[in-house]
């Protein structure tokens, strides 16, 4: 299986795609037809059937969290995308919208009919202006052709879609510090249980799913749950995009069957820059374990990966050559998880801040080989002990790399400097205006 499989990405480069006219010449809003033909548990059984599993990094079937939501009690529930897209690396949702918003917004309507929500919202990280604008004028185009507010397309059920800009917190793409930020407080995670499905926005029922999570539902509800299942595996069905980044000749997003194995998309991308050869590179973005060549024929599905010893999270594919400085880039890595700890618990909030002081003082050539026990006894009193899963991604790309390359390290502090020549790596050039 080496073949692309544009489903997702298959309108992006129509001309001017991000409009309702061409949304609707290239078949957008059929499926929503066709789903308010349906009963909404219907809707819902097809999903949960589809086996579509979470875009958001953890992988939760979709159709089971939509089942988790009380009976309906006449109160309110609400449906939230999740479009704060923050982890680096991760650059799929961001493309998806601004080419692309009705087809989130088609499924935005269609899983708010299968959950009885009239309310839904879309959380997007505050930085992308163009993106909020883009959204904010498709709900507007969809709202005049009557497929958002009373009577959508003519039926009986009416939805309000609201486009929230967040202030770009990392933390903020945690579900529940989402939640917490939609309401106007300062985002930090809640605790676990009740869940989001029985207590979450205003402590109403919520369904909280990423944005390629949700625009992968119009395909279902339109091709059905067998043709979903035609691709991927068994128990990582569908396409999914894939977000090659970094060393990479052809960097960009490239959509295929899940179970793709990397080999096969760096053959598609042109494979690492020429003349290079790759070091290591992350599957999940800078929260997953880091792989090196070795794992380049792992199929890249959420079971494969995770026995392989990392997660396949977000499918930010970040490619390093050999100029790159393990060192170096993990210590840019620790930085941006000091800098996001939200500071709500303390194994986090300290240990994040020691990783970097240490991380900076080996990158610096000032560390000492006791600082090597260190960063192996750190993450210890993180992961498992931090109260949401920044903490346990944070330490990630450390603990792998110090498997992978800890002579790179030794190195630093027995030379007392980094031994790379940082002005050939463009990836990390310091760039003065
Ligand atoms: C620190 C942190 C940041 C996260 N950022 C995002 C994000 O930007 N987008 C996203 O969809 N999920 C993010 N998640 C995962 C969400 O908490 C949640 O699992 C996801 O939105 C559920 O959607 P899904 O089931 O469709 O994947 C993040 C989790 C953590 C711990
Ligand atoms: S693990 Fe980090 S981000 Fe999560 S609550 Fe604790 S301090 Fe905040």
């Amino acid at each position: 299986m080496t073949a692309l499989m544009p489903v997702l990405t298959s309108r992006w480069a129509n001309e001017r795609s991000w409009t309702l006219e061409a949304y609707q010449a290239a078949g957008g809003y059929q499926a929503l037809a066709k789903a308010l033909t349906m009963p909404p548990e219907e809707v819902l059984n097809l999903v949960k059937e589809s086996g579509l599993r979470g875009r958001g990094g953890a992988g939760f079937p979709a159709g089971m969290k939509w089942s988790f939501l009380p009976k309906p009690d006449g109160g309110p529930r609400y449906l939230v995308v999740n479009a704060d897209e923050s982890e680096p690396g991760t650059c799929k949702d961001v493309p998806l919208m601004m080419a692309d918003p009705h087809g989130l917004i088609e499924g935005a309507i269609i899983t708010s009919y299968a959950i009885g929500c009239h309310s839904a919202f879309i959380y997007l990280r505050g930085e992308v202006v163009h993106v909020y604008r883009r959204l904010l004028a498709a709900v507007r185009e969809a709202r005049q052709a009557g497929l958002l507010g009373e009577s959508v397309l003519g039926s009986d059920f009416s939805l309000e879609l609201t486009v929230h800009a967040g202030a770009g917190a990392y933390i903020c793409g945690e579900e529940t510090a989402l939640l917490d930020s939609l309401e106007g407080r300062r985002g930090q995670p809640r605790l676990k249980p009740p869940f989001p499905a029985v207590a979450g926005l205003y402590a109403r029922p919520t369904v909280v799913n990423n944005v390629e999570s949700i625009a992968s539902v119009p395909w279902i509800v339109d091709k059905g749950a067998d043709w979903w299942k035609s691709f991927g595996t068994e128990t990582s069905t569908g396409v999914a995009i894939f977000s090659l980044s970094g060393h990479v000749a052809r960097p960009g997003q490239y959509e295929a069957p899940l179970g793709i194995t990397m080999r096969q998309l760096l053959d598609l991308a042109g494979g690492i820059r020429p003349g290079h050869e790759l070091k290591f590179w992350t599957p999940g973005g800078s929260s997953t374990p880091m792989f090196t060549a070795a794992q380049l024929d792992v199929p890249l599905d959420y079971n494969s990966v995770s026995a392989a010893g990392s997660m396949l999270g977000t499918r930010a594919l970040q490619c390093f050559d050999e100029t790159t400085c393990v060192v170096r880039a993990v210590s840019r890595w620790m930085d941006f998880y000091a800098h996001e700890s939200c500071g709500k618990c303390t194994p986090c909030r300290e240990g994040t801040f020691w990783l970097r002081a240490v991380m900076r003082r080996i990158e610096a050539g000032q560390g000492k080989m006791e600082d090597l026990q260190i960063l192996e006894d750190i993450p210890k009193s993180i992961v498992g002990r931090a109260f949401c899963p920044l903490g346990d991604g944070a330490p990630s790309s450390l603990v792998s790399s110090l498997r992978f390359f800890r002579d790179e390290y030794v190195q630093h502090i027995e030379l007392g400097r980094c031994p790379y020549d940082h002005t050939a790596s463009y990836l990390f050039q310091v760039v003065t205006p």
